[in-house]
Order: structure tokens, then C-alpha cells, then sequence
């Protein structure tokens, strides 16, 4: 790069003094080199300069024009925000029109099979006549832009309008650096005139990035990356549109003269990426259906991880020949259509916002929404999560809104449409009092959430305790599902976790949607839970804020429910990974008289777990040895295995890393045995493991890799 910035001392017709002559190539130096670097960071998303180094030449070309203003040319780097604001945008007239593409919205294989079988008949071909060649794209979800290039310069950008006359955005074209000012190439090499089309669209992170800062600025966010583009691009005055982050792909062309065109739509696309223009890299040719086809289904599993939205792909016959002889209908072209995806974002109307009560108390609000098919699937509920949330959104009872679901995630309430704001549209309120049991809400000053203080007296609390408490990683009661709870909360069978226990097969079978013989097997199933684990057992107790993890945490520490239970502020901060909240928490729940006398029923019901022997303690042959499991073991439980391995002072963890002693592994391991085996990590079966506890000698280690 600096080579070009120090050009030899050309010939130079110039009849210019000479310090202004090698002023000129200074600065023409300097343009190359800037615009250069332009296309690297904001095209090819390859800088190799930093940008202090970026800016010192800008620096330079700035002072240098400031010095000989009659150097100063349009196309110069500093040049891309120089407009004054504008009043309005001029109009434009296309001199070819701006089209849009038919939409196919059929599945991937009949909507791709419909429009090849159409371009074949209009041409003509019969069966025997081999697959066309297609150009398949991206649908880049922003706006349709025309960019004119003359002798190679940019002369004006504008936007489709309704395709005979868009408006002049040229000022605010000119601030998107992945545009270059002035086409690359030779002389020769560049027509005297060409228009690239393509669309302006907006990153994902740029998009976040940029409402972050319109946030902290007190200023309206936007509601998605394209809106984002849009509103940007129609700014009046380009300063504004130069601090937006806008993105450009070019896919196609308009009025063209004084070039040979190349025979192909992914010849084209290669030319325009030569003379500088992002062209996206997904493009692909692809043969008949079949290959339009694997296109939309390999885009489909890419398109939550693309950096921009999308929202289809579109087909386009590559051979220009054929495009001309296919021709278009009315407004569209026969040679190309547009195959969208499901949407992820639907507009749909709040019909109430419900208040929902979990388990811990805490009060959800979620708006209940006119049915939509956004992403997929029909969304009726969306969560609004807190107060502050709703507030922030200021989403009303009666607003249309913005629902959004993309991939697996949960739908959310992306904004609301406020122009369609219905007269009389309500506020949302939490209430005062649960909507359940009618207890007092109660929210912190510093917390987001507020909580319904009738803990296990509220029915929405107690339905949502028992099932946690019937739960597959708690008790594990198989058969208590919520339809049951339900029934036996409303019928006051059922006030805490310990009446469970007392029902009998007849309180059962009286119960909806319970035949005698799941009656049966519901009681099997509960006294089956009652032999378990002290850390499944804290669990179970639906304690706030002591999930899995810490369950285990404290039946490790303690040892015993009755060390726990005793277990004051500094003895719980002692153990790792507990903080002033959770104790806090853990406290009261173990003071509350009442939940001590649900632990007692329980314990009087006959739920039991064997002694955790607490590893600090202990020490034996496995003192200081680290156990990953995997697979199955021969003859004992993997809760078995571990809980020898403790008992003779050794640890288990869940995962393994370089401070793994063993992985023991049994009959169908995980991959946890081939990361063992990267890492070099000894790996035993149950019998070695036994060896190693009974006679504390060295193991049979079944493998090692030797590095
Ligand atoms: S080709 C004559 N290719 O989709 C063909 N359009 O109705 C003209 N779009 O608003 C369009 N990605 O801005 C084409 N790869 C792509 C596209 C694309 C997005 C937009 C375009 C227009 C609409 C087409």
C-alpha cells in the first residue's frame, strides 16, 4: 500500500507549479489508498491497516484539499458528507424501470418446481431437454436503491419509488462506504455509463448497536433492520443518514452504455464485484428445480445465523439471452421470482393483557393476542415479562402491534404500531392484589418484579409448587401433570406437597381425564418417589432462586436436610457459589413455620434419601481425584457410582477439563469419552473404579492416548 502512495513523478502535462503537482498526486495517491481500504473493511470485511493508520491518511487528504481547494473533486473520500440538508428529494425518473418479482409462497419444492416448469413451457422445451441454469440469491430484507455510475463516477443514487420515479437520495448514497465513489477498474474496462441496482440494507449488530445509542440519547428506537435502513436512507439531511451504519448488496442492473455485457445474470454479478460493489457470497448456480431446491432448504438452515435479514431467496434464469427471450408481464419478469420464507415478524392486535402467577409468586403480564402465523407457528400469548417492560414498549389493551418469532425463540412483542393506536386504547396496570387469591402484590424498589405475597396460600403458587415438586429433575412423579394438579388444588385435595402423598387410588379415579388404571399407576409412581436424593429433595422444595446446581451445592455442604435447615446467613455464604440473596432466600424459607411443617409431613410420609457423604470431609483412596461419568455401568447406577466415589473422598463433575483425574465410562458413552481422550485423561470401567476404592491400588486403565 505505501508503494502506491509514493507514485513515481508522472510526466504530468499539468501546467501547475510543481509543488502543486506533487500536491495533485498526493492527493490522488491518498484517494487510492483511502478508497482502497474502503473496500477492504466495509466489501471484502478484510482491513489490513488499523485505523489510526486509516485516519492519518484521511487526516492528510483533508489537509492537502484544505491547502489546494482546486484539487478538490466529488469523488474524493472526504467529499461523502458534504451536502447541505435538503427540503425535499428531488424526483427521479427511471429511464429503465424499477420491477418488482412475482412471489412464490408455496413450499420450498412445489413453489421452485412451479416457476421452472413455467420457464420451460415459455420456452418451449419439452422433457428431453436439459435442466436450465439458474442464479439463485438472497432476498435481502432493506430497499430497492439505483446507483449511476458515469465514466465510472456516482452521479446519483435514488430509490424505486413506484418504479417510474423514485427520489434523489444521492447526498445520503454517498455516506455508505461500502459504495465506492468511483468504479475500480482501467479506462477502458469501466462503461461510459452504468446503473447497479441492489438493496441498502442494515446489520443486525449495527442495527442493535445503533438503537442502543438512539436509547442513551433519549431518541425513537426502530423497530427492525429494515424500518432502521428505510428511516435512515430518507433522511433530509445526510449527516444524520452518515452516523447510520448502512450496508449495500447489489443485484442487478438498469440503464447500461458503452459496455459489453457478459452472457450471464453470475457473469454480471462478477463484473459488478470487480468494479467494487458488495455482492453478497450466498449467490450460487443452481440446475432445474432440483438444484433451486437444496438452494432454499440449505438458505432456510442458514438464515437465523446470516448478519442480516432476510426474507426469501430468489430464483433468476442465469443465461441474459434467455432473460431477454422470456421477457416480462406487465410489470414483472419471467425470468425471475422471489421465494419467500415464513415470516418471523406479523402484525396482530392485543386483545387483554393477563396477569400470570408462578411459581416463586411472581406476576407475568402477557399479552393475549388476536391468533397470527408468524415464524412457523400460530402465536396467540406473547410475554411482556415485567411493569417496566410494558411501560417501555407502552403497549396498550386494543394496539396493534409487532409480534416476532424467530427460530425456537419464544415470540415477543416487538413494538407497537402507534398510528393504529385505537381510541380509548388501555394502559396496562399490575394490580394491586393477585388475581388468584387476591393477596397483596408486593414489588421492591429495587426489582423489576413484583410478587404476590400469599406464597402456598395462593392456588396459582401452590398449582405451579406442586408441579415443580412432581417434576422430572425433582421427585419425579410421572403421571402429576398440570390437568391433575389443577383438579386437585381446585377440589382441595390437595393444599401442599405432603397431601400428595396421603391420596388414595379412589380420591384418583374420581378426577377428570383419570381412568382406574392411571389412578393405579399414579400411586405407584409417588411411592416410588419417595426413595430419592437429599439434592433432589432441596430441589424439590422450589426454594427461590436454588435451582439444580445449587441444590446439589447444599446437600454437598450439608450433608443433611437437618444442616441445612439449621444452617444460619454466614454458614450458607460459606459455601461457594452462594451469595447474600440466595441465603437471604434460603433463610426464610426455613424459617417460615409453615414450610417446616410441609418438610415434616413429607418426612413422615416416608420420603428418604440415602447419607450424602459431604467429599471436603472425607478422605480415603480417592482423596484429591477428580470423576467425569459416562455411559452405562455394568452393575451399578451412575448415582451409585458417584456416590462411592465420594464416600472414598474423590469428587464427580459434570464435565471434563484438564483437571479431570478419570473419566469412568460404561456401554454407550457420551462424547464425553472422546474429549477425555483429546485431553489424555485415563479413562476406567466400573470394575477398576472398584479395584481403586477396595484396594487403593493403581488402576487398569482401559485407554490413554499418548501424545
Ligand atoms: S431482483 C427485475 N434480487 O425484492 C428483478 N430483488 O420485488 C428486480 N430484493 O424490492 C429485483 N433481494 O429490492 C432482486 N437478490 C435480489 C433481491 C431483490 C431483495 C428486493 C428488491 C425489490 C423486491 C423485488
Amino acid at each position: 500500500m505505501q508503494g502506491s502512495l509514493f507514485p513515481p513523478s508522472s510526466s504530468g502535462a499539468s501546467s501547475l507549479p510543481e509543488a502543486t503537482v506533487s500536491a495533485r498526486e498526493r492527493v490522488a495517491a491518498l484517494r487510492d489508498a483511502i478508497a482502497a481500504h474502503d473496500h477492504r473493511y466495509y466489501v471484502l470485511d478484510a482491513p489490513t491497516v488499523s485505523d489510526a493508520e486509516y485516519d492519518a491518511l484521511y487526516r492528510e487528504l483533508r489537509q492537502l484539499e484544505a491547502q489546494h481547494p482546486e484539487l478538490v473533486t466529488p469523488d474524493s473520500p472526504t467529499q461523502r458528507v458534504g451536502g447541505q440538508p435538503l427540503p425535499e428529494f428531488p424526483t427521479v425518473r427511471h429511464t429503465v424501470p424499477m420491477l418488482s418479482i412475482r412471489t412464490e409462497t408455496d413450499t420450498e419444492a412445489s413453489g421452485a418446481r412451479a416457476f421452472d416448469a413455467r420457464v420451460r413451457r415459455e420456452l418451449g422445451l419439452t422433457e428431453n431437454d436439459p435442466p436450465i441454469a439458474y442464479l439463485a440469491e438472497l432476498k435481502f430484507d432493506g430497499l430497492a436503491i439505483n446507483l449511476r455510475y458515469e465514466n465510472g463516477v456516482l452521479v446519483q443514487g435514488a430509490t424505486r419509488g413506484d418504479g417510474e420515479n423514485g427520489e434523489d437520495v444521492t447526498q445520503n448514497i454517498r455516506t455508505i462506504r461500502a459504495i465506492p465513489l468511483r468504479l475500480n477498474g482501467s479506462n477502458e474496462s469501466i462503461p461510459a455509463l452504468i446503473e447497479i441496482r441492489g438493496e441498502v440494507y442494515m446489520r443486525r449488530d449495527d442495527f442493535e448497536k445503533l438503537n442502543d445509542r438512539q436509547l442513551a440519547a433519549g431518541e425513537k428506537t426502530f423497530v427492525n433492520p429494515r424500518n432502521s435502513a428505510a428511516g435512515s436512507l430518507r433522511q433530509l439531511d445526510p449527516a444524520i443518514t452518515a452516523k447510520r451504519p448502512l450496508s449495500f448488496f447489489a443485484y442487478g442492473l438498469g440503464e447500461v452504455a458503452g459496455w459489453a455485457l457478459p452472457e450471464t445474470h453470475g457473469g454480471l454479478l462478477n463484473a459488478i464485484e470487480r468494479f467494487g460493489l458488495p455482492v453478497d457470497q450466498h449467490r450460487r448456480r443452481a440446475l432445474g428445480a432440483e438444484g433451486l431446491i437444496a438452494f432454499h432448504q440449505d438458505i432456510a438452515a442458514l438464515r437465523e445465523s446470516l448478519p442480516f435479514d432476510i426474507d426469501g431467496v430468489v430464483y433468476k434464469v442465469d443465461s441474459l439471452a434467455l432473460q431477454r427471450r422470456l421477457g416480462f408481464v406487465t410489470r414483472e419478469p419471467r425470468w425471475a421470482v422471489a421465494h419467500k420464507y415464513p415470516p418471523q415478524e406479523q402484525f396482530t392486535t392485543v386483545q387483554h393483557i393477563d396477569v400470570q402467577v408462578g411459581r416463586t409468586g411472581k406476576l407475568t403480564p402477557v399479552a393475549k393476542l388476536s391468533p397470527v402465523f408468524v415464524g412457523g407457528v400460530t402465536v396467540t400469548n406473547a410475554t411482556l415479562h415485567n411493569e417496566d417492560e410494558v411501560k417501555r414498549k407502552d403497549v396498550r389493551i386494543g394496539d396493534t402491534v409487532i409480534v416476532r418469532r424467530a427460530g425456537d425463540v419464544i415470540p415477543e412483542i416487538v413494538a407497537v404500531v402507534i398510528e393504529r393506536r385505537p381510541e380509548g386504547a388501555r394502559a396496562f396496570e399490575m394490580p394491586r392484589q393477585c388475581p388468584v387469591c387476591g393477596s397483596l402484590v408486593s414489588r421492591e424498589e429495587s426489582e423489576v418484579d413484583a410478587y404476590c405475597s400469599g406464597e402456598l396460600f395462593c392456588p396459582a403458587q401452590r398449582k405451579q409448587a406442586l408441579l415443580h415438586f412432581a417434576g422430572r429433575r425433582a421427585m419425579d412423579i410421572e403421571g402429576l401433570g398440570d390437568k391433575i394438579v389443577e383438579q386437585l388444588v381446585d377440589k382441595a385435595l390437595v393444599q401442599s406437597a405432603a397431601d400428595l402423598y396421603r391420596l388414595t387410588q379412589n380420591d384418583l379415579a374420581g378426577l377428570d381425564r383419570m381412568a382406574e388404571k392411571s389412578a393405579a399407576n399414579l400411586c405407584v409412581a409417588l411411592e416410588k418417589s419417595k426413595y430419592t436424593t437429599l439434592e433432589r429433595f432441596i430441589f424439590a422444595l422450589g426454594v427461590r432462586h436454588v435451582g439444580e446446581a445449587t441444590a446439589h451445592d447444599l446437600a454437598q455442604h450439608f450433608g443433611s436436610l437437618d444442616a441445612l435447615m439449621a444452617a444460619d446467613g454466614d454458614a450458607l455464604i460459606a459455601v461457594p457459589e452462594i451469595g447474600n440473596v440466595m441465603a437471604d432466600s434460603i433463610r426464610s424459607f426455613f424459617s417460615e413455620p409453615r414450610n417446616r411443617d410441609v418438610i415434616a409431613a413429607l418426612r413422615a410420609a416416608g420420603i428418604h434419601w440415602p447419607d450424602v457423604v459431604v467429599a471436603s470431609t472425607t478422605s480415603g483412596p480417592l482423596t484429591g481425584l477428580t470423576f467425569v461419568l459416562t455411559g452405562a455401568l455394568p452393575t451399578m447406577s451412575r448415582d451409585e457410582a458417584s456416590h462411592r466415589i465420594v464416600e472414598a473422598g474423590g469428587k464427580v463433575t459434570g464435565s471434563v477439563s484438564k483437571k479431570t483425574s478419570y473419566v469412568l465410562a460404561g456401554e454407550a458413552p457420551g462424547s464425553t469419552l472422546a474429549k477425555a481422550q483429546t485431553l489424555n485423561i485415563p479413562v476406567l470401567d466400573e470394575a477398576a473404579l472398584l479395584q481403586m476404592i477396595e484396594s487403593s491400588a493403581s488402576p487398569k486403565i482401559l485407554s490413554q492416548v499418548n501424545s
